[in-house]
């Protein structure tokens, strides 16, 4: 029976063929099925004399026990080769480092403002911290700003609603200075202090955000005097730029709670910024006034004060062009920090 054999061989071969399980059961389905082809021999047997129906029967017998031991060979080999490939897939090299959570780091502001604490905590200033919002009085009023005076105008503010106990307007205060009288009524004297902190203006571009940080200092004894101001502040800032080539200039000024006031300036020897002068801090010696307002003895206590832009120290170190950089949490930014 030249049927038989040639049904076998396309049974084998369309079994090697079927690349998955579902592919299989069709081609056995076309060869083993009720309506397969080897079926389809089975039920000719009937119309087949005796004898020849027993040899076509054997025949086709074995014929069909090949055709099983195939279908069963592929179905272990594709159950076998599905298995390699999930293992192959889900495989665990246990020998791969971990991964591991993101570690975070510390802000280059906050950087600046904790090299500034650790600078100025090793000659002896205490460090205070005090309210964001603040009263009128403290913001300006106690630090020689009368009311309606031009010198409010310098600094323009976001007030907020409502009032203090003693009804006046409440704000986000525009600098540190205030923290000067608080500090300086709840202690005694000498009074050394520094605060950082954050302030707030209505002012926005490349140099001016409408939060931004400074330090406030403050040294105040019996005999403090511009040149103690000098050589603090030089002090500092060959500390905080680890460098002593830089030259420190005081210009005159003007603020209304010292007198007389000067800018700081820093410029550097060397560095894409050599020789140029930037201004980094207002400072003086203490008016007369603010001292009264300190609950102090004028006559007596003296000593300077200054305030210091956080964002213009961080720039200066790092080199960091544009103060937005600072606010918008760009990773690539924040990571070379890291
Ligand atoms: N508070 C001033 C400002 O924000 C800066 C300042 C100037 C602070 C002179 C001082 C000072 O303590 O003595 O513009």
């Amino acid at each position: 029976m030249q049927d038989v054999e040639s049904i076998v061989e396309r049974a084998l071969a369309e079994f090697d063929r079927s690349g998955d399980a579902a592919q299989l059961e069709n081609a056995k389905a076309r060869f083993l099925g009720k309506s397969g082809e080897l079926t389809a021999l089975l039920k000719a047997l009937g119309a087949l004399a005796p004898a020849e129906r027993r040899s076509a029967g054997a025949l086709i017998n074995a014929a069909k026990e090949r055709i099983e031991a195939a279908l069963a060979a592929r179905r272990a080999a594709l159950a076998g080769a599905g298995l390699e490939a999930r293992l192959a897939e889900e495989a665990l090299d246990v020998t791969l480092p971990g991964r591991q959570r993101g570690r975070g780091s510390i802000h280059p502001l906050i950087r600046s403002w904790q090299r500034v604490e650790a600078i100025f905590r090793s000659i002896g200033f205490d460090v205070a911290d005090g309210p964001e919002i603040e009263t009128d009085w403290y913001n300006f009023t106690a630090l020689n700003n009368p009311e309606n005076h031009p010198a409010r105008s310098m600094q323009d503010t976001f007030y907020v609603d409502g009032r203090d106990e003693k009804d006046l307007p409440l704000l986000l205060r525009t600098h540190t200075s205030p923290m000067q009288v608080r500090y300086a009524r709840m202690h005694s004297p000498p009074l050394k202090v520094i605060v950082p902190g954050r302030c707030y203006r209505v002012d926005s571009d490349a140099t001016h955000s409408p939060m931004f940080h400074q330090v406030e200092g403050l040294w105040i004894d019996e005999h403090i005097s511009f040149a103690d101001l000098k050589g603090v502040y030089t002090d500092f800032l060959r500390r905080f730029f680890e460098s002593d080539d830089l030259a420190v200039r005081f210009r005159p000024s003007f603020f209304p709670f010292t007198e007389p006031s000067a800018e700081i300036d820093v410029a550097f020897q060397n560095g894409p910024l050599e020789g140029k002068w930037l201004e980094i801090s207002g400072a003086g010696q203490v008016h007369p006034d603010v001292v009264r307002n300190f609950g102090l003895d004028a006559e007596r206590y003296i000593g300077f004060a200054f305030g210091s832009g956080i964002e213009r120290l961080t720039m200066l170190r790092y080199g960091i062009n544009d103060l937005r950089l600072f606010f918008d949490g760009d990773l690539r930014f924040l990571k070379q920090f890291a």
